[in-house]
């Protein structure tokens, strides 16, 4: 699915993150499997992530990063009328995280539901508001993207073990006078679906029943770097602007290296690029937000930037999202 805005002005007016307290190095990680620091950092660039402890589930960590989004959009829980989560991990498959969170914020006005898309999830999630919003149907909208893969890890398997961390994060979505999003690109291959599984997870029995994130990373890889730039491109292209204009570039931030072969491929240059994989690892459907609310915090997320979103994930999946910035502060 590939197409520019034709006239509705749909920004960020709001944005929100929360990840959770415990602080996972490395060398904690390597208490559990035959893994060290210097191979990690080196082949994912990942120093530590976050993870909830076992008490807490997504919307514990996710309701922080609403409530900020929200505070930051001076919006009230009650004008809210559309509420997505993105995850893949929600507290349970019913009822949904967003009608929970509805409930907790007292958004009583709101449609609410989940959307499965991988880490890409939030790049589908803003998409769609976008249609609700520009077409009228919704007026004001909370999106949150929001994952804590540790629930679903297998901690015997050091491949996938020492990707992943717990993040959420949040944005409100309405009409803005300037600025908005310009336009989205969004694929699915469920072809390559079998490369990054959660086995065990839905109706469809399985040999073996234990429900645990399975992945192989080189196939994972490959697929990251082709589409990371091939769906950049593709939604410039669509919006009639080249990656020169693009003053903030927020990838999902799968690996370090993949990051590093998007931005030499694309020509982004490296000071334009938000990277947090460093201290939060993968944080899936958390990853974007996230990145994007590092953004604003160093000060990048000017009025009028022109930023470019890309995520991808299981699925397969893609999506991207090119958007001007609107700050409504410095108005
Ligand atoms: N510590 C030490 N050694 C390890 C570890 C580890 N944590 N993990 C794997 N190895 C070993 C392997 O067993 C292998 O050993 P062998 O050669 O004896 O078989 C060796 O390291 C090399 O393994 P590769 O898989 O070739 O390593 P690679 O350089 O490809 O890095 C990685 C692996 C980091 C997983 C990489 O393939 C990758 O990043 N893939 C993409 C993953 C990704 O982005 N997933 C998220 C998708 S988004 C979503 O929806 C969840």
């Amino acid at each position: 699915m590939i197409g520019s805005a034709n006239g509705a002005r749909i920004g960020i007016t709001g944005l929100g993150a929360h990840v959770p307290d415990r602080v996972v190095t490395n060398d904690d990680l390597a208490r559990y499997v035959d893994t060290s620091d210097e191979w990690i950092v080196e082949r994912t660039g990942i120093h530590e992530r976050r993870m909830i402890t076992d008490d807490q589930a997504l919307t514990d960590i996710a309701l922080p990063a609403a409530r900020a989004a929200l505070a930051d959009a001076a919006a009230t829980p009650e004008e809210i009328d559309l509420l997505i989560c993105a995850t893949v991990t929600p507290d349970m498959m019913f009822p949904t995280a967003s009608a929970l969170m509805a409930d907790d914020l007292g958004a009583d006005k709101a449609a609410a539901y989940d959307l499965l898309a991988g880490c890409t999830g939030f790049m589908y999630a803003v998409a769609q508001a976008y249609g609700m919003l520009a077409a009228g149907l919704s007026r004001r909208a909370l999106v949150i993207g929001g994952d804590v893969l540790s629930s679903i890890l297998d901690w015997t398997d050091r491949s996938t073990l020492v990707l992943f961390g717990d993040g959420a994060g949040a944005v409100v979505m309405e009409p803005v006078e300037r600025g908005g999003f310009l336009g989205f690109e969004l694929g699915a291959d469920g072809g390559g679906g079998v490369h990054l599984q959660y086995p065990g997870s839905g109706s469809r029995r399985f040999e073996n029943p234990e429900a645990m994130l399975k992945m192989n990373g080189r196939e994972v890889y490959k697929f990251a770097t082709r589409v990371m730039v091939s769906s950049a491109e593709a939604v410039l292209a669509e919006c009639g602007r080249t990656i020169d204009e693009v003053d903030v570039y927020v990838p999902h931030q799968a690996n370090k290296r993949i990051i590093d072969h998007a931005v030499g491929k694309l020509g982004v240059p490296f000071e334009r690029t938000v990277v947090n994989v460093d201290r939060f690892g993968n944080t899936s459907s958390g990853s974007i937000p996230l990145a994007l609310a590092d953004a604003r915090a160093d000060g990048r997320l000017r009025d009028g930037a022109l930023v470019l979103m890309t995520g991808m994930g299981a699925g397969l999946t893609w999506g991207s999202a090119l958007l001007e910035w609107t700050e409504r502060r410095n108005a």
